[in-house]
């Protein structure tokens, strides 16, 4: 009930300007995002490079209606992989960018979203590293898998994202399962209906365990990205028993969320990736992470509360 209203709120234009406004918030969003520049994005990936960690860099934003908007947003991934690539950061793909469609134009029309991306892609290559697509609210998914597949004849590193909470993702891994294939295999953050998606947690549990099956057997490069910990164990299982080499796969996990646990995977070995979000429109993402684990909505609340 409660992840649901907070989803809810997070497409609420008064508590976005109550929350976004509030001086003490900023504070809290620290924890959760590199700050509002590509500078700050650059300097915190420089910290987690050191602490063994890979990155993947979301220049916050989403649901763009305006096409200079999706052009700006395009130009600042652009200006963001030159400094990564001046600062060696993207060498072997150490850091790469993760890409919202919608914020590059997806529902102005798949041509101008392909356009932008495309040109990200290029500046991506050029600064030796790659792009992964991310997976949105349920109306972007088809759209957003065709246009991967497209520029993927072009940009054979782009990845794209699957949340098994949607009926139809186990044949989408399969559908995804060919040589080199990067797919990031996620939960998923957005509400949908029952007649798409599992709603029950215990369903989309068991879903991800399927699709996780499918990816970490097939010949593709799996991402795999939970907090999870039963998950997290299932994964290092299943990569064991197909025999996969450490550097044929990876762990991601978000920002703040289990920092410990990131180094303690790193520390055997095995790839972890960081997905690290900067920029000024922090507010949707914020909410779907307080969505995730309402626990710390109290923190929050208490913490906007007591400066107050
Ligand atoms: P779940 O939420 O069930 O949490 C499992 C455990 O992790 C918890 O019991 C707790 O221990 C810990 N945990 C989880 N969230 C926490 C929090 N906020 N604070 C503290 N501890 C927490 N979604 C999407 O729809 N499209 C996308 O493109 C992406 N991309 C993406 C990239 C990466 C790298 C990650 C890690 C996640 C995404 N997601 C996403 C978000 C994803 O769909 C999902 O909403 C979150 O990862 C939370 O799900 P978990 O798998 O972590 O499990």
């Amino acid at each position: 009930m409660l992840r649901r209203a907070l989803l809810a709120a997070s497409a609420s234009n008064r508590l976005r300007q109550l929350i976004t406004t509030a001086p003490q918030a900023r504070a809290i969003v620290e924890d959760y995002v590199a700050g509002e520049t590509a500078d700050d994005a650059v300097r915190v990936t420089r910290t987690l490079r050191a602490d063994g960690l890979r990155v993947t860099l979301d220049y916050l934003g989403e649901d763009t209606t305006d096409p200079a908007q999706a052009a700006a947003v395009t130009d600042e991934y652009i200006q963001l992989l030159g400094k990564l690539g001046a600062d060696g950061l993207t060498e072997d793909g150490a850091a790469e960018v993760s890409v919202k469609p919608t914020a590059a134009g997806l529902f102005l029309g798949a041509r101008t979203a392909s356009q932008n991306i495309r040109r990200i892609c290029a500046a991506a290559r050029e600064a030796g590293t790659s792009v992964t697509l991310d997976a949105e609210e349920f109306a972007a998914v088809e759209p957003t898998l065709q246009m991967a597949a497209r520029l993927r004849a072009e940009y054979h590193d782009l990845g794209c994202v699957i949340q098994a909470c949607l009926r139809r993702s186990e044949a989408d891994c399969r559908a995804l399962a060919a040589y080199g294939v990067r797919v990031r295999l996620c939960k998923g953050a957005y509400r949908e209906p029952a007649s798409v998606a599992f709603t029950a947690r215990r369903d989309v549990d068991l879903s991800y365990a399927r699709c996780l099956r499918i990816l970490m057997n097939g010949p593709g490069y799996p991402m795999l990205a939970t907090h999870d910990p039963r998950l997290i164990e299932i994964a290092g299982s299943l990569a064991l028993l197909t025999g996969r080499a450490p550097d044929s796969f990876e762990y991601q996990m978000l920002y703040g969320i289990r920092p410990a646990e990131q180094r303690r995977l790193a520390d055997t070995g095995a790839r972890v990736r960081v997905y690290l979000p900067y920029g000024g429109d922090w507010y949707a993402y914020l909410v779907r992470r307080l969505a995730e684990r309402p626990r710390n909505l109290g923190f929050f609340l208490r913490s906007l509360g007591s400066k107050s």
